[in-house]
């Protein structure tokens, strides 16, 4: 997989890939990450990358020249399976979403700022439009690192553990039981019993019925 990501802070998307599971990926050549800095496609002396809005009203707006430019660029290269926009107005970023995007080739995401982008870009350039939730982030850049977060990680190889990602919260539309880790006993706090009795099958059912439970105290929505 390749995820080409087009921000007008690529500052902000250095340390989140130069860490831990993402960074592993990385290094065992799994995915490539490139960042693109959208002011290198603009024009003129100030490089300008952004204008008013027409009609009047508060807030810049991206201009679509240089979004255009470092799109055709990039497809010039290579092609791609999805052109993702990051806004608060998109659909909202499930496991369901992030399952079915790991199985992509290659993506390219762009990142909002400021009042969005020029429409025509949304128009015409964006195949799928992401939000990570109901509340406005200053640009897209941090959704970007999130969205990449949950889709790395799917893929083959990543985690150490295959099954691990499996088992994860969500991924059968249940919240993961708890867990314990040495010392069995802290200042009087036990593990319960069964996770340390070896019993395998009895384990697997206990885990089964605390998600279950879990997700009936916490999130009954999911079970609808
Ligand atoms: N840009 C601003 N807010 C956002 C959000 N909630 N999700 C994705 N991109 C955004």
């Amino acid at each position: 997989m390749r995820i080409d990501i087009i921000t007008v802070v690529p500052e902000i998307l250095k340390s989140p890939f130069e860490a831990s599971i993402l960074k592993r990926a990385i290094e065992k050549g799994l995915v490539e990450v490139h960042v693109h800095n959208l002011r290198d496609y603009a024009e003129g002396n100030y490089k300008q990358v952004d204008d008013y809005q027409f009609g009047g009203g508060a807030g810049m707006v991206l201009m679509i020249e240089p979004i255009d430019k470092c799109i055709a660029e990039l497809k010039s290269q290579r092609t791609y399976d999805e052109v993702i926009y990051l806004t608060p107005d998109g659909k909202t970023l499930d496991q369901k979403m992030a399952n079915a995007l790991s199985l992509l080739g290659n993506m390219i995401i762009l990142c909002g700022h400021y009042k969005g982008v020029d429409q025509r870009v949304r128009d015409t350039m964006i195949t799928r439009e992401i939000s990570i939730g109901d509340y406005v982030l200053s640009g897209g850049e941090l959704g970007a690192a999130v969205l990449c977060d949950a889709v790395i990680r799917l893929l083959p190889g990543v985690l150490n553990d295959e099954t691990s990602a499996l088992t994860d919260t969500f991924q059968d539309n249940l919240l993961a039981p708890p867990v314990y880790t040495r010392p069995r006993n802290y200042k009087g706090l036990e593990v319960p019993e069964i996770l340390t009795g070896g019993n395998t099958k009895a384990i697997e059912t206990w885990r089964e019925e605390q998600a279950f439970l879990r997700t009936q105290n916490l999130r009954p929505d999911l079970l609808k």
